[in-house]
């Protein structure tokens, strides 16, 4: 069997939001203190505290949007607490996430200036489960009043006179669960509470994202959309690739059997169901698709690395992470017309990784090449796809072998990403580009691949470099046609300029 993949050039089907490539950085574990802040005294090269070869890392990778403070931490976090002297600083416990001491060092003049330094937009996550109206209502106007108010006042004497400019603003987190442990129909009423003192002030036009649900608990997003939809830009949803069966053994990052590779990529899949099973409910109250569907946390979730606190969630990073990425990406892609923002948890250090640190040592993960190789797709067309590239079985079960997702630019290229699920075998592939004018040939084509040969392959702060793209050709190209040669367990990204 010839396998196949067909890329209709003139079937447009909307804008993929650069959103889709946003990220996620909480109080937790080595992310904010260690991966980003090690504070201006550092003898760690820092900007304004901010590490300098993280920073430069994800500088590369154009991140659009970052998620800040939480997660769990946000229902516990007290804004106050964070800003003026450092040193006098209120310090907390962090019972979430390891009960270790939070100095509050790194507050929002920091986290803004982060988003600024990265050249991303802030999406702040308010606190419902324990903070009052009040204080979300005062975090706001700290932010963004531009003139003369208590909270405008307060902000210019901390050395930030003009306010900063925040669109995405989340009213809670998790709050069927860390976030208060509330029933939907409770949370619906907070919500329409709550989100009623979060000000636009000025001309700051914030987006408004709801608490929403768990994983299948399509009751929750139901109730969400009935009783509150109308006064929501975005609703959320939280679904983590975890290949064990229950919470207690979740699998270890760096396993390397094909049984939980299978199992991995196969529950990283579920993800396309789960968005179009939300996705039909909201389309029941917003038809017009206004409220977006904003997966801010994703990605996997393995047993923490041996010898680390259990509570600081860090896990190694390998091939078949990069490969659950590049497939949710696809999913996002395909979900283009609801799904407004996704970010994966988290930047650094936490869970799916984008680099990781050791003192003074950096290194950038498997997950890292997909976001950087990706990047193109960042607010361009998407393309209609037909795969028809075969089947990967295993143990009697099957997931497609390939799947694909194509854009179009402001510039006219196109960007076709690949993955290549099965680990044992290589696939010969005819890419064909429908409805181009002219006929193709090697020059207009440019690729990078990621792959490696072992089930578990990752980069160490011995070898950094182990797994990283490297240039990519077709083995031939003639009128629409592109032949391939893709190696088993690999990521691939195509440019033409036709
Ligand atoms: O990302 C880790 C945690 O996962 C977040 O704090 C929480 O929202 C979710 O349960």
């Amino acid at each position: 069997m010839e396998r196949e993949v067909k890329v209709y050039t003139d079937l447009q089907r909307g804008t993929i939001s650069k959103h889709i490539y946003g990220h996620f950085s909480e109080h937790l574990g080595r992310c904010i203190y260690e991966g980003l802040w090690v504070g201006e005294e550092s003898s760690i090269p820092n900007t304004d505290g901010i590490r300098t070869d993280v920073l430069e890392a994800l500088k590369e990778l154009n991140i659009p949007v970052l998620r800040w403070p939480g997660g769990c931490f946000a229902d516990e976090y007290h804004w106050k607490d964070g800003i003026g002297p450092r040193e006098s600083r209120k310090r907390m416990v962090n019972t979430h996430w390891g009960g270790v001491i939070e100095n509050n060092h790194f507050g929002t003049h920091e986290f803004l200036r982060l988003c600024e330094l990265l050249g991303a937009e802030p999406y702040i996550c308010g606190n419902v489960g324990s903070g009052t109206v009040q204080e979300m209502q005062e975090w706001v106007e700290y932010m963004t009043f531009d003139g003369e108010s208590p909270m405008a006042n307060w902000r210019a004497e901390n050395g930030k006179k003009e306010p900063w400019r925040l669109t995405y603003f989340g009213v809670g987190n998790e709050n069927w669960g860390c976030g208060g442990h509330m029933r939907a129909e409770y949370y619906a009423d907070l919500y329409r509470r709550y989100q009623t003192y979060v000000r636009n002030y000025g001309n700051n036009k914030l987006y408004k994202i709801a608490g929403g649900a768990n994983v299948d608990d399509y009751h929750w997003t139901e109730v969400l959309m009935r009783e509150a939809s109308q006064l929501m830009d975005g609703l959320s949803l939280h679904y983590y690739t975890v290949p064990g069966d229950n919470w207690n053994e979740k699998g270890a990052a760096l396993d390397k059997h094909e049984s939980q590779w299978f199992k991995t990529l196969k529950k990283a899949f579920r993800m396309d169901d789960l968005l179009t099973r939300h996705s039909a409910i909201m389309d029941q109250y917003d038809p017009e698709k206004r409220v977006g569907l904003i997966v801010d946390e994703w990605g996997t979730w393995f047993d923490v690395e041996p010898g680390t606190n259990p509570g600081f969630l860090y896990q190694q990073n390998t091939i078949r992470d990069a490969l659950v990425a590049g497939v949710h990406f696809h999913i996002f892609h395909e979900h283009n017309d609801r799904v407004h923002m996704a970010n994966i948890a988290q930047m650094v250090n936490v869970l799916q990784a984008m680099v990781l640190t050791e003192g003074e040592r950096m290194l950038r993960t498997p997950t890292y090449h997909v976001f950087h190789m990706y990047k193109v797709h960042q607010d361009a067309t998407r393309l209609e796809v037909k795969t028809d590239a075969g089947l990967y079985r295993y143990d009697e079960q099957e997931l497609p072998a390939i799947t694909a997702t194509a854009s179009k630019d402001s510039n006219g290229a196109i960007h076709i990403s690949i993955c290549h699920l099965d680990p044992n075998h290589a696939a010969s592939l005819a890419l064909k580009l429908e409805g181009i004018e002219k006929p193709l040939s090697a020059a207009n084509v440019s690729g990078e691949l990621l792959t490696a040969n072992e089930l578990n392959a990752h980069n160490t702060f011995e070898q950094p470099n182990k797994v990283e793209p490297v240039a990519y050709g077709p083995t031939s190209v003639s009128g629409q046609e592109l032949k391939l040669d893709v190696p088993p367990s690999s990521v691939l990204r195509l440019t033409i300029r036709p």
